[in-house]
């Protein structure tokens, strides 16, 4: 069918036709948006699962959400290794404009101003060569200390007691979270504990790869019982239906309720791979219905284009010893979530685990694996081990 017409979105961040299954955690949103505007305690939402499950969809539905009921609210993606005070004061630029727009109080709006230009100071000339200024004159002695956790915090307060006044909240939303160097995220989280503490509407929320509540609770011990840490993962079978039916029949094409099935089955409901496999199989048919043939046509391009642009590209990263050691531990895992480091040690022939230690150390910060809990190892794309099994070449 028409390629133009494709509504399915596969992407990073792309939002999808339909965000099918996703109703509990917006409504988890709006619910910690209006106790914050109320003043009441709440729990900000960090969001954890693995790569192309929709993390990223999410916090722009959330930043959708806050925009709506009137919030300053800025998004970004932590850089590896980057600095997050020069990353939040890239982010404060449209966040003033906001604020200068929409508070009445224009003096405390004019004040936020400048404590966030104090803030920015300190990485002023990367701002200024990032093209992006604030233009005011910065608070002496607010948000200048050079300690990241007392300016932010100081900001943050601000922040907060000037949206309590306008009856709003603000919010900062902060992708790939687990991305922060500890010591940066431990500023952040004291910041954000502060704010809660003082009952300021302030929302710091983020999402990132599933070690992101352990890497959150490591920067401070209290962080788990501070935010509400959600698992986003694969839709269930129902709502895996949807996300492939509703977008075709929103076009008036309907899909076969066995080539829905087969479709559910080969997407494992990961929402990037229902995205793929749909636009395949749309671009496939001849037209409505869209029946099983079409999905056994569709397939192998399907996965072929998973492969170039989901699976290749990370193992591709991995050296050929880290290479080996992705393969032990896809033969060990066996539809479990996750293996034991000792037994893929044993596996590549050693009887101690430290000999491949370095392999593992390579994976884990090139973000292809991940701990989820002491002593065992899991991949942090779905399916990995699918595809590496299928590799007829091996390192
Ligand atoms: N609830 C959903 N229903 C249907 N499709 C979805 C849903 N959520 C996300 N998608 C689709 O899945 C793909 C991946 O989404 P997104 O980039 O938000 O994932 P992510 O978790 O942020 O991935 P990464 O960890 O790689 O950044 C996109 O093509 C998006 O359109
Ligand atoms: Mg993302």
């Amino acid at each position: 069918m028409d390629p133009v017409l494709n509504p399915y979105a596969p992407g990073a961040g792309t939002p999808p036709p339909l965000l099918a299954g996703r109703d509990t955690i917006l409504d988890a949103w709006d619910v910690v948006i209006g106790r914050a505007a109320a003043g009441n305690p709440f729990q900000p939402i960090v969001l954890s699962g693995l790569r192309g499950v929709g993390k990223t969809v999410l916090l722009l539905a959330f930043r959708e959400r806050a925009n709506q009921a009137g919030w300053p609210i800025e998004l970004f993606e932590a850089r590896p290794a980057g600095d997050l005070r020069a990353q939040l004061a890239e982010a404060l630029p449209p966040m003033i404009r906001t604020v200068n727009k929409r508070w009445r109080n224009k003096q405390r709006a004019e004040r936020l101003g400048r404590i966030a230009a104090s803030f920015a100071r300190a990485v002023q000339a990367r701002l200024l060569a990032g093209g992006f200024r604030i233009e005011l004159e910065p608070e002496v002695g607010v948000a200048d200390s050079g300690d990241l956790e007392t300016d932010l915090t100081e900001l943050l307060v601000a922040l907060g007691e000037g949206a309590r006044e306008e009856g709003l909240g603000a919010a900062l939303l902060i992708d790939e979270l687990h991305e922060v160097p500890p010591e940066q995220l431990s500023a952040l989280v004291g910041a954000a504990h502060r704010v809660n503490q003082e009952r300021l509407p302030v929302v710091v929320s983020g999402a990132g790869l599933p070690p992101v509540g352990r890497v959150l609770s490591e920067a401070r011990s209290y962080a788990e019982r501070l935010f509400s840490i959600r698992p986003v993962g694969a839709l269930s079978p129902d709502d895996s239906r949807d996300a492939f039916a509703a977008p075709a029949a929103e076009l008036g094409v309907v899909i076969e309720s066995a080539a829905l099935d087969e479709l559910v089955a080969i997407s494992g409901g990961y929402p990037f791979f229902i995205q793929s496999y749909g636009k395949h199989v749309w671009d496939v048919a001849d037209g409505s219905p869209i029946d099983l043939e079409d999905v056994a046509l569709s397939r192998p391009r399907a996965y072929r284009e998973l492969v170039d642009s989901f699976f290749r590209p990370r193992y591709d990263r991995a050296t050929p010893a880290e290479r080996r050691y992705l393969h032990a531990m896809a033969d060990l895992v066996d539809g479990g979530p996750m293996v034991s480091s000792t037994e893929v040690a044993t596996k590549l022939g050693h009887d101690q685990p430290g000999r491949v230690s370095p392999q593992r150390d390579g994976l884990l910060t090139k973000g292809l694996i991940y701990a989820p809990e002491r002593g065992y190892l899991a991949f942090t794309v779905p399916q990995m081990e699918r595809y590496l099994r299928d590799l007829t070449e091996r390192p």
